[in-house]
């Protein structure tokens, strides 16, 4: 019998609605094979925390997720700034991979989108360095070669190991030469030990504008921590929104597991939640964890509910609830 330790932090918002139907999925996985088993940690974050206990992550967070074997993280509030950006710097979770993929029946601009966001998730502009006067505020960016290399390497590994041909590297080089000059140097050093896999570089705006006119032409985009931010939300919505993208922040011993959207306060408390972000967010911590099989078996049950199109959250066209999405993708596993 295997057995993973998952710590659970469901935050704010949609956040535990959304949770609440991964971790169920996860049990119903583990019941119908029998030689799997997960053992839940929940750990309480986010802004209502704060609000009761005036800190909005306790001590022992880190910790408590360090001593698991994945962590699956759903959404917070205001206190993003003080709870996932320390996780991703403190656990050197430098690598934030985000899928972003069309499925079956989603509202989407094109078909045949299927690209991954590899984002640097330490450092640039979100390394929170700065100064604040009262009429001005500085935020420095900084870049270094390591984590540039790291991420660079990160993208190419991706690429080679899921089969995929390109990586682009994204930037600002024309007029942040100083910054991103060191992480277009790392990525063209990296480039080159891969031979196999195709390198291109492009500047964010043009990448913005191409990416809603033809999507279909990138395959691993690789990026800084703020434009892979702003890209990603973009990328989303090309199929199908926020309640479609899932993510994880991966490092060497850790991996947090997440949905890209926040805690959506507009639908929160209102059962509408689209929570398949959420659950392919499952599936890819299954899939670091060397679950692969288990990782399908997730993504396969949720493309079938797509495909029937009869349980949607409200986001997708439908007027299902975010439990009897949950309820129906449980049953195909
Ligand atoms: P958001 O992602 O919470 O919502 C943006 C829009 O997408 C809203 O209209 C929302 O209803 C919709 N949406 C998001 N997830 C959805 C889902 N699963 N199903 C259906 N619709 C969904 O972003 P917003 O409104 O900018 O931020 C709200 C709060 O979330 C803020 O306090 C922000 O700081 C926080 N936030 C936290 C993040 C995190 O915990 N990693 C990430 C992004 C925002
Ligand atoms: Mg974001």
């Amino acid at each position: 019998m295997t057995k993973y330790k998952i710590a659970t932090l469901p935050g704010d918002g949609i956040g535990p609605e959304v949770m609440t139907t991964a971790v169920s999925i996860l049990e119903v996985l583990a019941e119908s094979r029998g030689d799997i088993a997960f053992e839940f940690t929940e750990l309480p974050v986010g802004d209502e925390l704060k609000a009761r206990t005036g800190i909005a992550m306790p001590q022992g967070t880190v910790e408590a997720i360090r001593e698991s074997d994945a962590a699956l993280f759903a959404a917070v509030g205001e206190t993003a700034k003080e709870v996932i950006l320390p996780l991703r710097q403190e656990l050197e979770l430098y690598a934030n991979v985000r899928p972003t993929k069309v499925y079956p029946n989603v509202p989407s601009l094109k078909e045949g989108v299927d690209i991954v966001m590899v984002r640097e998730n330490t450092e640039g502009l979100y390394k929170m360095v700065g100064h604040r006067g009262p009429d001005w505020g500085v935020n420095l960016r900084i870049i270094t070669r390591q984590a540039s290399e790291r991420i660079a390497r990160f993208a190419f590994e991706y690429a080679v190991r899921n089969g995929r041909s390109k990586v682009t590297s994204v930037h600002k080089n024309n007029v942040l030469d100083l910054t991103c000059g060191v992480f277009l140097e790392a990525c063209r050093g990296v480039a080159e030990s891969y031979p196999g896999i195709g390198y291109q570089e492009m500047i964010v705006d043009a990448c913005a504008m191409k990416l809603i006119l033809s999507p279909e032409q990138f395959d691993v985009l690789v990026t800084t921590n703020m434009f892979g931010d702003i890209l990603s939300d973009e990328a989303a919505a090309i199929v199908g929104g926020l309640g479609m993208a899932p993510s994880g922040n991966i490092g060497e011993k850790n991996g947090i597991f997440e949905p890209v959207h926040g805690s959506a306060p507009d639908i929160a408390g209102k059962g509408i939640a689209n929570p398949i972000a959420m659950i392919l967010s499952a599936s890819m911590m299954l899939e670091w964890l060397g679950e692969t099989e288990l990782s399908k078996t997730i993504e396969t049950a949720v493309i079938e509910v797509l495909e029937e199109a009869e349980t949607l959250t409200p986001d997708l066209g439908g007027s299902a609830t975010t439990e009897q999405v949950a309820a129906a993708i449980e049953k195909k596993i």
